[in-house]
């Protein structure tokens, strides 16, 4: 089969596309072909030799994927040949990636792919959405109707996630955004507010959005400032953070804790099984129901993973803006 892999960590050109065994799926696994995958930041940092955990080589890069059951290993009992899914939390943790015309997944990762929903569309929520309501939901920001939320990078991967599911949970939006294009993308998915953060101030908008402050306020980058951020929030306010694994800023603990604020960080693929499940379980739904649309920015072939990383690399770490909405690739 042919795919996009690695025997060396490095920059975008270290990702080779050729051929590899089509893998056999084990006891509880079962064989995907591939419809549509899509590239997360967190694809670039393994790539890039992160070194969060040891690397299967060669490595197959990526997470995300949505296809057709191809096999069903003997122990696996979940789904059919023929029934078509999707899934994430793969190429992480030591798992082999997902950027191949085939995959063998362990069927626990998989969620059956609404028949009103393409594979493109689902591949390009999967990671996305199911951090996204990590965050949102339970204990985390456990965000309620009615609440305000304040969302850093809501024309974003997981920022337009994000802002749609709480519109979804009956929430009041207000977010950034880069460009006058961005802000009306933002507003198309249907933020209260949406701020240019290049020629506003943020400040000031979100100090007459919410006057006594927001519930929750989340942030996408990966350089917090907690100067600007902890003003925001109202009493009992939830700060989530999830990205910026260096960073290290000071924070204003005064003004903090004396609002009774509380922080909260998570990395999606340290949930589990059935904690993913239950978020792909309101993903499912409300794609098929049109309430969550994902956000495609680019569709290109897997052989081009390499150039769909540097394009990737280009706006997480540079920040230059060039892309909106997700890298999807086709084998
Ligand atoms: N903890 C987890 O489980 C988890 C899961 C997924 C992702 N992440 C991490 O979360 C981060 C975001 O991921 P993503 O997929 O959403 O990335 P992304 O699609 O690249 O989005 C980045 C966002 O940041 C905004 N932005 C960039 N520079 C900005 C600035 N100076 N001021 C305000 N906004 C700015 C961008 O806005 P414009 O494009 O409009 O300028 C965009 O909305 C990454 O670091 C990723 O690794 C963590």
């Amino acid at each position: 089969m042919k795919a996009a892999f690695i025997n060396e960590t490095g920059p975008p050109s270290v990702i080779q596309y050729g051929d590899l065994p089509t893998p056999e799926p084990s006891e509880n696994q079962v064989l995907v072909k591939v419809g549509a995958v899509a590239v997360n930041p967190v694809d670039t940092y393994i790539r890039n030799g992160a070194n969060y955990w040891e690397l299967p080589v060669p490595f197959v890069i990526g997470c995300d994927l949505a296809g057709t059951i191809e096999k069903v290993g003997s122990g696996a009992t979940r789904f059919k040949v023929g029934q078509r899914v999707w899934g994430t939390n793969q190429g992480l943790m030591q798992r082999q990636g997902t950027f191949a015309e085939y995959c063998a997944v362990d069927e626990d990762w998989l969620y059956a792919t609404p028949d009103n929903v393409s594979d493109e569309d689902v591949a390009a929520c999967s990671l996305v959405g199911v951090t996204a309501h990590l965050g949102l939901f339970k204990e985390n920001a456990n965000l309620q109707s009615g609440e305000s939320i304040f969302i850093h990078g809501g024309s974003g991967g997981v920022g337009s996630m994000v802002l749609q599911m709480a519109k979804i949970a009956g929430a009041k939006v207000i977010t950034t955004a880069g460009s006058d294009e961005k802000v009306e993308l933002c507003k198309s998915l249907g933020a209260d507010t949406v701020v240019n953060y290049k020629t506003e101030d943020v400040s000031e908008a979100v100090a007459k959005f919410a006057p006594d402050g927001v519930n929750v306020v989340w942030e996408t980058l990966r350089e917090p400032d907690f100067e600007t951020l902890v003003p925001y929030l109202a009493e009992r306010g939830r700060l989530i953070l999830m990205a910026g694994r260096d960073a290290r800023p000071a924070f204003p603990v005064g003004p903090f804790y004396v609002k009774g604020c509380s922080l909260h960080g998570f990395v999606m693929f340290k949930a589990t099984p059935d904690e993913l499940r239950a978020c792909a379980e309101d993903i499912n739904r409300w794609l098929s129901e049109g309430k969550l649309k994902s956000r495609i920015g680019t569709v290109m072939p897997l052989s081009e993973a390499a150039a769909a990383h540097a394009l990737q690399e280009e706006n997480t770490l540079n920040q230059v803006g060039s892309l909106a909405g997700k890298i999807v690739l086709k084998p």
